[in-house]
């Protein structure tokens, strides 16, 4: 698939098929997180992934009650540890989160080009869901994504639901069009 088609049909999927994806392609999947780019390379992050039903339906309960993840065969939850190291910046310690999202969203963008949705999920009880996982303590959830089959592939569809470029680019300095 395109390139651009795919990161302008990946879309938040919220109703999934019963259907099972078959290994390689959630191999090829997770890969696309894996090959992500990282702060200094550090890749200080984990993915969890669960099959199981019953754990997936914990899981939906744990993201405050979204009962639509428990619709997907699969949910991804993923984990990234602090390591108290940044190369200045203001950012420091939450270095980790821009990190897994980086990673994250190869993620996403290579279910899209499989055929498969995800939805970025950033609303859960992150202590419960570690305690629930068996996260260790110098490790957060960043994000959890079902991953399945859409109900229907009519959802792969472009958004306008997006600022126009006018107003989010400038060019040389702030305020300059
Ligand atoms: C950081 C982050 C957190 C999000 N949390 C949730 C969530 O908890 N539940 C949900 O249904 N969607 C969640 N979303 C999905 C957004 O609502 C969605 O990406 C946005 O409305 C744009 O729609 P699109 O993904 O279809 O382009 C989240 C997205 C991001 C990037």
């Amino acid at each position: 698939m395109d390139f651009y088609q795919v990161i302008k049909t990946r879309r938040s999927v919220r109703s999934y098929k019963k259907k099972e994806i078959p290994q390689d392609v959630l191999e090829r999947v997770l890969d696309a997180a894996r090959i992500a780019p990282s702060g200094s390379n550090r890749q200080p992050w984990k993915f969890i992934v669960v099959r199981d039903e019953q754990r997936i339906k914990k899981l939906a309960q744990l993201c405050h009650n979204q009962s639509f993840i428990a619709q997907a065969p699969v949910v991804i939850a993923g984990c990234g540890r602090n390591i108290h190291y940044n190369r200045g910046g203001w950012m420091g310690d939450y270095s980790v989160i821009v990190d897994v999202a980086i990673a994250f969203d190869h993620l996403t963008l290579a279910a899209r080009a499989e055929g498969l949705g995800t939805c970025w999920i950033g609303s859960f009880d992150n202590e419960e869901i570690k305690k629930y996982l068996g996260i260790p303590e110098d490790y957060n959830v960043v994000a959890l994504t079902p991953l399945g089959y859409p109900e229907s592939d009519k959802v792969f569809c472009e958004t306008i639901d997006r600022l126009p470029l006018e107003e989010i680019i400038f060019y040389e300095a702030w305020g300059k069009k």
